[in-house]
């Protein structure tokens, strides 16, 4: 294939070098602003090429050694000083929200946390042909890991355990660490190995050893977390995050409040001390049951869960502020129309996704003041970052 030499003008929303060959755009990874490399040319496209440098030839002064030495699997700024990740990230947010929705300038604070390794609660490891890894961005293609710099240790050493074990009938492992370990295994293998570590441990779904959730502790409160429902991956900043939702909507003893894709009720249970009374809607029945059993556990009452797809049970409810915290798909265009016709006076919207987050202020903009947005660097050196915006109805 083709080699170039690539000036990096800028970094895209991917946190892939951008430069030029001919006037045509070439993205790179792990090369940074005013780096210069010799690239390869893997892909080539009529309006784009996708490189990989070879060999650097004047590097950044913000490159950092980064922890681990794998490539493409995830952490596309892990060569960036962190403090300039923080840059980049705020930059890209500020830029998103003009460029879609028209919004100038509303970024104010970016949070970030005491952890920029070791972070992860939850990692999602693939198999292939025995091997264990990540699948490097954008394709099927396996990185093998003996380790990942973003895991817990204790996730490390299960790592270590599973790089020993005969894995050639597993296509994936996630393992989630909340002090106690559960190991989810798609696929077949021998457990015996792992059950000194973990708590709980499924094979195709099936809980094979030890109890069926996890318990995790975040500020005063303990959620009961199951094997397939929905948990921030970063406790610290994620505690930051919602002390912030706290913040913005104060104390409100004589007001309800509806918690929309409310997981296992993470947030529902933080507001419900603020609150008259609080209503947490969410599709996983799984996620549900946790949250009635975390609603007992930390002896709760004015909290209800219902379980529905958020969109449909909008129609049936309203409340005097709202709370959403939708996937990265966002929130839907009837979910939408539902919320204006109701007009909650405050509306808080968590997003892990700009894009679609930029998409759906513009509905909001007109009947809402988006006062402040806050950033929460809740997945040091990828390029996600966790948007916290606050509206109040004008
Ligand atoms: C980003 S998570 C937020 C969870 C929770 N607020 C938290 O902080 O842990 C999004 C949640 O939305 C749920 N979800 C996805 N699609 C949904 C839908 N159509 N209706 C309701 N909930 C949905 C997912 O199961 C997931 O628990």
């Amino acid at each position: 294939m083709e080699e170039v030499l690539i000036k990096c003008d800028r970094l895209d929303y991917f946190g892939r070098g951008i430069g030029y060959v001919d006037g045509k755009i070439i993205f790179v990874a792990n090369l940074l602003p005013l780096e210069e490399a010799l690239v390869k040319v893997i892909i080539k496209k009529k309006k784009y090429m996708i490189g990989e440098v070879i060999k650097f030839i004047k590097k950044s002064s913000d490159r950092v050694i980064p922890r681990c030495s794998y490539v493409n699997c995830g952490c596309a700024l892990q060569s960036l000083d962190y403090f300039k990740t923080l840059e980049f990230k705020k930059n890209k947010v500020t830029d998103i929200l003009k460029r879609y929705s028209g919004l100038d300038n509303v970024v104010s604070d970016i949070f970030y946390g005491d952890k920029f390794y070791g972070y992860r609660n939850k990692i999602s490891l693939k198999v292939k042909s025995g091997e264990l890894g990540y699948f490097k961005n954008g394709s099927n293609e396996l990185i093998p890991i003996s380790g990942c710099a973003l895991a817990s240790d204790k996730t490390n050493e299960i790592i270590s355990i599973l790089n020993k074990a005969d894995l050639s009938s597993v296509s994936s492992i996630v393992i989630k660490d909340f002090g106690d370990i559960l190991i989810d295994i798609k696929g077949n293998m021998d457990i015996s190995s792992l059950k000194d570590f973990a708590y709980s441990i499924y094979m195709d779904d099936k809980l094979v050893y030890g109890e069926e959730n996890l318990l995790a502790s975040l500020g005063d409160f303990k959620f009961y977390v199951s094997k397939d429902s929905f948990f921030q991956v970063n406790s610290d900043v994620t505690l930051m995050l919602y002390n912030k939702i706290i913040e913005f909507l104060g104390d409100n003893k004589n007001k309800t409040i509806l918690d929309l894709y409310c997981g296992v009720g993470t947030i529902s249970l933080f507001l419900s001390k603020h609150f008259k009374s609080v209503i947490g809607a969410e599709i996983n029945r799984e996620a549900i049951k946790c949250a009635n059993l975390n609603k007992k556990l930390n002896n709760i009452d004015n909290v209800s869960f219902i379980c529905g797809d958020a969109s449909l049970e909008l129609k049936k409810l309203k409340a005097d502020f709202l709370v959403v915290d939708p996937p990265r798909s966002g929130l839907t265009l009837d979910g939408i129309n539902e919320i204006l016709r109701f007009s909650p006076e405050k509306i808080v919207y968590v997003s892990c996704d700009p894009m679609t987050l930029a998409r759906d202020l513009n509905y909001f903009k007109d009947k809402y003041d988006i006062k402040e947005v806050n950033l929460f660097d809740m997945f040091p050196w990828t390029y996600h970052v966790e948007s916290l915006v606050y509206c109040v109805r004008k």
